[in-house]
C-alpha cells in the first residue's frame, strides 16, 4: 500500500486518500445518524401515540362526568345496557371515527386488560407483561417499542390504566351490584372485582413500524445526500485547486530542469516566460518558481561562459601548438644541416663573384 501511494500521482493520491476517508466517514455518519434518527423518529411516533392516549383519557372521563350521570337511572331500569354510559365505549368508538380519517388508519387503540369485561380487551401475554411491570412499579408511566403481531412489525406506545374513581367499581366491583343490564349482557364472569387505584390495564396505541421506518428513511436520505453532494465537490474542488496551484506549475519546473539538464535551453527566455504565471504568487510554489527562474538564467549563463573560455582556451592552445610545430622543424639536425648547407652555397656563390 506505501509502495503503491509512493508510486502513485500526487493528483490521484489526494483523491484516493479523501475517497477514503469520504466512504469511512460516510459509513460512520450512516450509522451514527439513522441511530439518531431512528431514536427521533421513535419520540416522535411515541409522542402522538402518547397524546393519543392522553385524549382517550379526556373522552374517557367526559364520559364518567358527563354522560354516565344522565343515563345511569336508565342502566336499572332498561332490560338492554346503554353502552353509551361506558368510558371504555365511548373512547373506542371516538378512536374508531378518529381511524376513519385516511391518514390514521393504520393506527389501532386498546386497553388491553387482565380481567376484561369484553373478551375483545384481553391482554395478550405480552401486553399482560407490560401490565404487571406497571403494576410492579408505581413510578412507571410511559414504556415504548417495537413487538411483531402476526408477522407485522409494530411499533407500541403504553400507559398503565388504574381505577382512579370509586364510580369505576360500580360497574367492576361486586358483580351483584352492577347494574342488572350489564350482567345480562356481559355476564358476571369477566371486569369484576377490581380494587381502587389498581393498575387493570395497559392502554396501548400500536402504529406499523414502517411509519417510524419511513420517517428515518426520508430524513437518512435527505441528510446522507447532501452530505455525498457536499464531499464530492469537496473532493473535485481539493483535486481542481492541486491540479492548478500545485501539479501544473511542479510539471513546468520539472520540463524546464529536464531541458536544462540536456541543455537545450534557447537562450531568449521563452522556456523560462512558461512560469510567469507562478512567479507572481506569493506562496510557496511561486517562491520556488521565481529561485527556479534565477536559477535557469545563471545556470545558462555561466554555461554560456564556459563555452566561450572553452573556445578561447582551444584557440590558444593552436596557437602554441602550431608555433611548437615550427620549433620542431626548425630545430631538427636536418633543418641545422640544411641551413649549413644553405650557407656554404651562399658564401660559394659569393667568392665566385668575388673573382
Ligand atoms: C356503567 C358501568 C361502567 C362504569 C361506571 C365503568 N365501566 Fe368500565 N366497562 C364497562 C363495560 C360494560 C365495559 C365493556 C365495554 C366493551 O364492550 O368493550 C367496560 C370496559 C372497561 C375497560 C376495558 C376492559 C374490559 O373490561 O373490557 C376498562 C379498562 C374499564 N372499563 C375501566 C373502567 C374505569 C377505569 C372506570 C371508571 C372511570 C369504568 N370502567 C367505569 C362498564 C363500566
Amino acid at each position: 500500500m506505501t509502495s503503491f501511494l509512493k508510486n502513485t500521482r500526487l493528483g490521484l493520491k489526494f483523491t484516493l486518500v479523501l475517497l477514503l476517508f469520504f466512504v469511512g466517514g460516510t459509513i460512520l455518519s450512516w450509522v451514527a445518524l439513522s441511530r439518531a434518527l431512528e431514536q427521533i423518529a421513535e419520540d416522535e411516533v411515541n409522542a402522538k401515540g402518547l397524546l393519543l392516549i392522553a385524549t382517550m383519557n379526556a373522552v374517557r372521563g367526559y364520559t364518567s362526568s358527563h354522560v354516565n350521570p344522565l343515563l345511569a337511572a336508565r342502566l336499572e331500569t332498561e332490560p338492554e345496557f346503554i353502552p353509551e354510559t361506558v368510558p371504555a365505549f365511548s373512547a373506542r368508538e371516538v378512536f374508531e371515527t378518529f381511524r376513519s380519517n385516511e391518514a390514521y388508519q393504520t393506527f389501532f387503540y386498546k386497553e388491553a386488560t387482565l380481567n376484561p369485561t369484553n373478551e375483545r380487551n384481553l391482554a395478550d401475554d405480552f401486553e399482560a407483561e407490560l401490565v404487571q411491570r406497571f403494576r410492579n412499579n408505581p413510578e412507571l408511566k410511559e414504556i415504548s417499542g417495537f413487538r411483531t403481531v402476526n408477522g407485522q412489525s409494530l411499533f407500541y406506545s403504553a400507559r398503565p390504566l388504574a381505577i382512579g374513581s370509586e364510580s369505576c367499581l360500580r360497574c367492576h366491583g361486586d358483580p351483584a351490584a352492577a347494574p342488572a343490564s350489564l350482567t345480562n349482557t356481559y355476564g358476571t364472569d369477566g371486569g369484576f372485582g377490581w380494587q381502587l387505584n389498581e393498575v387493570v390495564a395497559a392502554q396501548m396505541i400500536y402504529v406499523p413500524a414502517e411509519r417510524v421506518s419511513d420517517t428515518v428513511w426520508i430524513s437518512l436520505s435527505i441528510v446522507m445526500a447532501v452530505f455525498i453532494l457536499v464531499f464530492a465537490l469537496v473532493i473535485l474542488m481539493i483535486n481542481l485547486l492541486l491540479r492548478r496551484n500545485v501539479i501544473q506549475p511542479l510539471g513546468q519546473m520539472a520540463a524546464l530542469a529536464e531541458l536544462i539538464g540536456a541543455d537545450k535551453l534557447s537562450g531568449d527566455g521563452s522556456e523560462l516566460a512558461r512560469l510567469d504565471n507562478v512567479t507572481g504568487r506569493g506562496d510557496e510554489l511561486g517562491q520556488l518558481s521565481r529561485v527556479f527562474q534565477r536559477m535557469a538564467r545563471e545556470v545558462y549563463s555561466r554555461e554560456q561562459q564556459l563555452k566561450q573560455q572553452v573556445q578561447q582556451l582551444r584557440i590558444q592552445i593552436d596557437e602554441v601548438k602550431k608555433a611548437q610545430d615550427v620549433a620542431q622543424i626548425t630545430d631538427s639536425e636536418y633543418f641545422q644541416d640544411l641551413q649549413q648547407k644553405a650557407g656554404a652555397l651562399r658564401d660559394r656563390r659569393k667568392n665566385r663573384g668575388e673573382k
